[in-house]
């Protein structure tokens, strides 16, 4: 079980070795930190909340990178279990594919992975994310504290919206994926895009430009409310479902779809996108909540009370989702055919960031800094268009379900280092999704102290307890492998890896 806790790295505890007190030394026991014994008796929970969850971390790539690199040196300086790769050595070249056919091999990787778990491992958390644009700066137990309690919130307003049909027909949100901010690479005048739920968040976030086509493109002043498959999680067992359900989409997909806008891109599109299977699988649900909602409520006042915002798509309104008043794909339902998978958003990024239509909403930000140095820095760069901050300039609780000086750098406390913060929401994500612009990930490395400790904690890992670093080689059928640091990360790598820069602790 605690797997994630054992390995992580004791950096504080071998920097204060040196000088001060053995106290730091003390390995966390499972014990001192059991995250979710105090809130199963107060919360409304529709989704099992195991005592302590088991988290498979999987990287579906067909070959290393020094982004690669990047997100498991972090995974591993919070303690992340060992991650494993999917795909590895695989070739795509179907001509008539995006990447070859790469992105929907992610479907097939991750599907013969969670086929190969055994029906007591269902409850255990599978997190599927992209290999190379990600960066974990929080540790799994906020990671997990966050996706129960994403769902415990989404799954009120479910009920709230649903009435006795969310009880009846038995829906629930258990899978997240990461949110953007614009529907894509599907069109907006299909199901994928215009069935798509409103944003639980503040709509004044971007000001009077929220959710209108006014900004710094005609994407950047959206909430966030599209799926990314840069990340998702969810349990095994709702996980195999969906997976397998995305698979057999991406194998029927015609080559032009009747609903193109005229381009003929969407055909192209739908087959080589992972992303565009979820998309509309999301939005099928979505309609089929809709039709099952009607169904079971009682009166035409309840009918007519249930949808309380306007909806819209890129500043167009969609009216009613059964039937939007624009040319639009409509949806096939097949009655006893299932719509339903559990799929929700992290809307306020309390998991991850995705940059794309959004690098303006987030700082590299250090909570012991006064509110008027903290809210220049905010500001930094930015325009009328951007957001205001947002947050109580604190770490959260959920931050503070293990004592941090445990694994941060010379004992610091989270005050202490540069923490990646969503300025409008006022989160500080687990992750940060560079899905927009690519440079991004070099430009940043150095606000993040993993970068600074980076060289350390790849050679002293093993000497103080935090176990080997690398990841296993899954293929279906075979015995994993385990491939070393220095076999996925060569020494070529170190220029980019470990730049000596000093950024991310210094105030
Ligand atoms: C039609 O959709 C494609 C994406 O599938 C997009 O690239 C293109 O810009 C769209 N065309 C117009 C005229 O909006
Ligand atoms: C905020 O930034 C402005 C412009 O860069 C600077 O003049 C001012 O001194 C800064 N204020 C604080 C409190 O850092």
């Amino acid at each position: 079980m605690w797997q994630y806790q054992r390995s992580r790295v004791m950096l504080a505890a071998f920097l204060l070795l040196s000088f001060v007190t053995v106290y730091h030394l003390l390995p966390r026991t499972p014990e001192s930190s059991d995250l979710f014994s105090s809130k199963d008796s107060s919360s409304i929970s529709t989704v099992k909340r195991p005592k302590n969850p088991k988290l498979h971390l999987l990287l579906p790539t067909t070959s290393g990178d020094v982004n690669l690199c990047k997100t498991i040196l972090s995974a591993k300086a919070l303690g992340y279990p060992e991650p494993v790769i999917l795909g590895w050595g695989g070739k795509f070249d179907t001509w008539y594919l995006i990447a070859g056919g790469s992105h929907v091999a992610k479907i097939s990787r991750v599907l013969e992975y969670l086929e190969s778990l055994g029906p007591e491992q269902d409850d255990e958390l599978v997190l599927m994310m992209d290999a190379f644009d990600i960066w974990f700066q929080l540790p799994p137990e906020t990671l997990i504290e966050r996706y129960y309690s994403i769902n415990e919130r989404a799954n009120v307003r479910i009920q709230k919206h649903m009435g006795k049909a969310a009880e009846i027909e038995g829906i629930k949100q258990t899978i997240i994926f990461g949110a953007g901010k614009r529907c894509a690479p599907n069109q907006p005048q299909t199901v994928a895009c215009y069935a798509v739920p409103n944003s639980p968040v503040s709509d004044d976030i971007y000001g009077g430009n929220t959710d209108t086509i006014m900004g710094r493109n005609r994407w950047t002043s959206h909430r966030q409310r599209y799926i990314n498959s840069g990340y998702i999680i969810g349990p095994a067992k709702d996980m195999r479902v969906m997976f397998k359900k995305a698979w057999e989409k991406v194998q029927s997909w015609p080559h032009v779809d009747e609903y193109d806008n005229g381009s003929g891109e969407s055909g192209f599109m739908h087959h080589g996108s992972d992303q565009a299977a979820f998309a509309k699988m999301f939005g099928e649900q979505q309609i089929q909540r809709e039709v099952l909602r009607r169904r079971h409520a009682s009166t035409w006042t309840t009918k007519l009370t249930q949808e309380p915002s306007v909806l819209k798509i890129e500043g167009t309104e969609v009216g009613d989702i059964l039937n939007p008043p624009f040319t639009h794909e409509p949806m096939e339902y097949v009655e006893g055919e299932i719509y339903e998978f559990g799929i929700g958003m992290d809307y306020s990024s309390d998991l991850g960031h995705q940059t794309m239509n959004s690098g303006w909403d987030a700082a590299w930000l250090r909570y012991d800094d006064p509110e008027d140095v903290f809210l220049n820095k905010t500001r930094k760069g930015r325009n009328d268009f951007d957001c205001k901050y947002r947050g109580d300039f604190k770490i959260p609780a959920d931050m503070r379900l293990y004592d941090e000086r445990d694994f941060l750098p010379e004992g610091r406390r989270w005050e202490q280092v540069n923490l990646y913060t969503h300025i409008c929401m006022g989160t500080i994500p687990v992750m940060a999704h560079y899905n927009g612009d690519k440079k991004e990930r070099e430009r940043q490395w150095p606000q993040f102290w993993v970068q600074q400790y980076g060289k350390w904690i790849v050679e002293n890992t093993e000497q103080y307890g935090g176990g080997r670093i690398g990841a296993s080689i899954w293929k279906k059928d075979e015995q994993a492998q385990f491939m070393g640091w220095d076999t996925l990360c060569p020494a070529e790598y170190s220029k980019e890896l470990y730049r000596g820069d000093n950024l991310a602790l210094v105030s």
